[in-house]
């Protein structure tokens, strides 16, 4: 059955009609300068351009890290085992990171094919793990390890060509300014400095955005769930960030649809429009690039029990889908808190990193949404080259692409450039695979378009 057909206008991001709207969309901004007020926000074009990048590079390592990973039991643990802020506090003195190494990390992530990490700077126990001076709640004040392991790994993303985000948490469980548990009235907890809370991110968020160089290229924020009423003053928030790197991107794991002054939109653990959670319940943006995030076992912060470790094929497929879905894919893992990244983890992620070794070309640099997605799987484009990813038996002996109208100059399987057979018709094209025993990975066609 033909299903609904999505246009095919996003194969053709180099057509006369696309470069007249850049123009068109490069000279209004020009017109109106890169105004900072975060209700008209329109992104400069070095932002512009540091979302295409994001969403060329596709797939990226989240690290959930803190304090929290010596009781391995998941960075909510002072929340779900009640441990009051003052006990939970004496973690501090007992984090000492003695095989923490930068470097490995970002070989790791580099081996894993991934292209940027995102760290945990500051989760909601409010520990920060980065230097500096708006509290001394902090890594290099009050851990006897003394230094800041942001820095080195700001540095060792630049020297190998990874880009940096930043986790912020808005949600704090300890500090008093936060009030958690509080009422909201008018936008505020009751009995707090709320206006002081604004103040200490912001102070920290300019520390974050001016002390690790051009590396840093987008903050994920969290936490807004927390207190949807609250007033969380994100025009100053956002308009800060914007005034002080233009190119950062900023994201809100919020739930719902974006915000002014947002650059890229998240989905936890779902692809676009999926809400397995209850979580996702917003829109999916068309305005902004995408990015969906996953656990590579069942916990975001190290979890000493936790041994649902997630299998190659699963991470290839999810990342598969992703891209199918013009979503980035974002795979976290929990360093132990000695700072080592469990073997478990580093196996698959090879493994994964083996895989698109050989197939990464049907993944960066291309986008999704080509076609309603096929129950066999999804497909990928980059300008005239479409990758179809079948991703399970397709229980005929074709597939067909509906709505592939354009003009068709090959059609090969990915891994052996053997010629398929294939029939255009009006609504769409078949590809007959005949004699093609299909990789229970992901086979992919390779289709030229002319
Ligand atoms: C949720 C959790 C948080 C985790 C995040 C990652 O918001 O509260 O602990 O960091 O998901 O997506």
């Amino acid at each position: 059955m033909v299903t609904h057909i999505l246009p095919f206008y996003y194969l053709s991001l180099q057509t006369p009609i696309m470069k007249k709207y850049l123009l068109v969309a490069g000279l209004l901004l020009l017109v109106q300068g890169a105004g900072f007020a975060q209700s008209s926000y329109q992104p400069t074009a070095e932002n512009v351009a540091n979302r295409k990048d994001f969403q060329d590079r596709k797939f990226g390592m989240f690290i959930h890290w803190g304090i929290y990973s010596l009781l391995g039991d998941g960075e909510w643990v002072m929340h779900n085992q009640k441990i009051p802020y003052n006990k939970y506090k004496r973690l501090a003195n007992a984090f000492y990171p003695h095989d923490f190494n930068a470097k490995q990390w970002v070989q790791l992530a580099k081996a894993a094919g991934m292209k940027y990490i995102t760290i945990t700077s500051r989760h909601h126990d409010g520990f920060s793990m980065f230097a500096t001076k708006a509290t001394d709640y902090n890594i290099v004040d009050a851990t006897p390890y003394h230094k800041d392991p942001m820095k080195e790994l700001a540095a060792a993303c630049k020297e190998e060509g990874l880009k940096l985000n930043f986790y912020y948490s808005l949600l704090d469980w300890g500090r008093e300014d936060y009030g958690f548990g509080h009422k909201i009235v008018n936008g505020a907890p009751e009995n707090t400095d709320w206006d002081s809370y604004i103040r200490f991110m912001k102070m920290q968020l300019t520390e974050l955005l001016t002390n690790y160089g051009d590396v840093i290229s987008g903050i994920w924020f969290d936490g807004d769930w927390e207190r949807k009423d609250a007033n969380w003053h994100y025009d100053e928030i956002y308009g800060l960030i914007h005034r002080l790197r233009p190119e950062v991107m900023i994201g809100n794991n919020h739930h719902s649809n974006i915000k002014p002054g947002e650059d890229y939109q998240m989905f936890e653990k779902d692809l676009p429009g999926g809400n397995s959670h209850g979580w996702n319940s917003g829109g999916i943006s068309q305005d902004v690039p995408l990015e969906t995030c996953e656990t590579i076992n069942n916990s975001w912060g190290f979890n000493i029990n936790d041994t649902k470790y997630k299998t190659v094929k699963q991470i290839v497929q999810y990342l598969v889908k992703a891209a199918g879905h013009n979503a980035n894919f974002l795979l976290n893992v929990g360093p132990q808190p000695d700072g080592i990244i469990q073997q478990e983890f580093a196996d698959t992620l090879q493994k994964v990193g083996a895989w698109l070794e050989k197939n990464g070309e049907s993944i960066y640099g291309t986008r999704g949404n080509i076609i309603a997605t096929p129950t066999w799987g999804t497909l990928t484009a980059k300008g005239k080259d479409l990758y179809v990813h079948i991703l399970q038996p397709p229980g005929e002996a074709y597939i067909f692409l509906p709505g592939l109208t354009e003009k068709i100059g090959s059609i090969r399987l990915f891994r052996s450039n053997d010629l398929l057979k294939w029939k255009q018709i009006p609504e769409g094209v078949f590809i007959y695979l005949d004699g093609v025993s299909i990789d229970p990975l992901d086979e992919i066609i390779a289709v030229k378009l002319k």
